[in-house]
């Protein structure tokens, strides 16, 4: 069931700011970013900045009246984002990070250092982007969850997949994140690849695994 007055629309540069703090609210299996690092403008430049500001017009968000209570960031093109990603988005946080922009604690230096050994130690993915190539974020506030609404953002943003003719869309997520893998598989998404992952290790008392989803179009 759908809330009535929930409205599912295209993002706008007025809802950034309502997105992004949703993004680091819901960082960490939909709870703050805080819980594995102290300054949420790392993680907001680093993984969402991309989204709102180089494809805006992929991004949908939820609304409540005027209150965005959750959004959907999605891409098309899966290789450019990790192109910008790598080439701009890093070495400018990496710059902030250095001039000492960034707060940094023991929470993020633990993560940082997960992070980076679970790069080395994770099996490289099987994802066939050229068969795959969009993909998305989906986020609801925690009191909103439940009501259909990140079903209603995907089949919004799928429709629009559709009109620009991408071929197939995936999306990642973990064995932790219960109620999304339930949404992804109900939704027709299949399992493409999976493995085990060190990045929560300590913070979460059960074996995480990444998990790889995705839907030919
Ligand atoms: C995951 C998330 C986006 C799902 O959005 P949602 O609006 O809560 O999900 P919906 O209400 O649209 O549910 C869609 C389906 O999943 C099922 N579902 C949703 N939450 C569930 C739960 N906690 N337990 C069991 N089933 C659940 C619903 O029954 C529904 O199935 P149906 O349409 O066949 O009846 C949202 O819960 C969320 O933001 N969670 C926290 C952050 C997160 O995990 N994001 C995803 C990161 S990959």
């Amino acid at each position: 069931m759908v809330k009535a007055n929930i409205q599912i629309c295209p993002f706008q540069q007025k809802d950034r700011e309502s997105l992004l703090r949703i993004a680091a609210d819901t960082a960490f299996f939909g709870a703050p970013v805080e819980n594995f690092m102290e300054d949420r403008r790392i993680f907001l430049d680093a993984f969402y900045v991309y989204y709102t500001d180089h494809e805006a017009d992929h991004c949908w968000v939820a609304k409540d009246g005027e209150v965005v209570i959750g959004f959907l960031t999605g891409c098309f093109n899966t290789r450019l984002q990790r192109e910008y990603t790598a080439r701009i988005l890093e070495p400018q946080a990496l710059r902030k990070f250095i001039s000492g922009k960034y707060r940094i604690g023991s929470k993020f230096i633990r993560y940082i250092i997960r992070y980076y050994l679970s790069k080395l130690s994770s099996p490289k993915d099987h994802l066939d982007l050229s068969q795959f190539p969009a993909h998305f974020h989906i986020n609801l506030s925690e009191e909103w969850r439940g009501y259909g609404i990140g079903r209603k953002l995907i089949e919004r943003f799928l429709d629009q997949l559709e009109s620009a003719n991408i071929c197939g869309v995936h999306l990642q997520t973990t064995s932790y994140n219960k109620a999304a893998k339930i949404l992804y598989e109900r939704m027709g998404f299949t399992l493409l690849d999976f493995f085990r992952s060190l990045l929560w290790q300590g913070l979460v008392d059960e074996p995480i695994y990444e998990l790889i989803y995705g839907m030919k179009l």
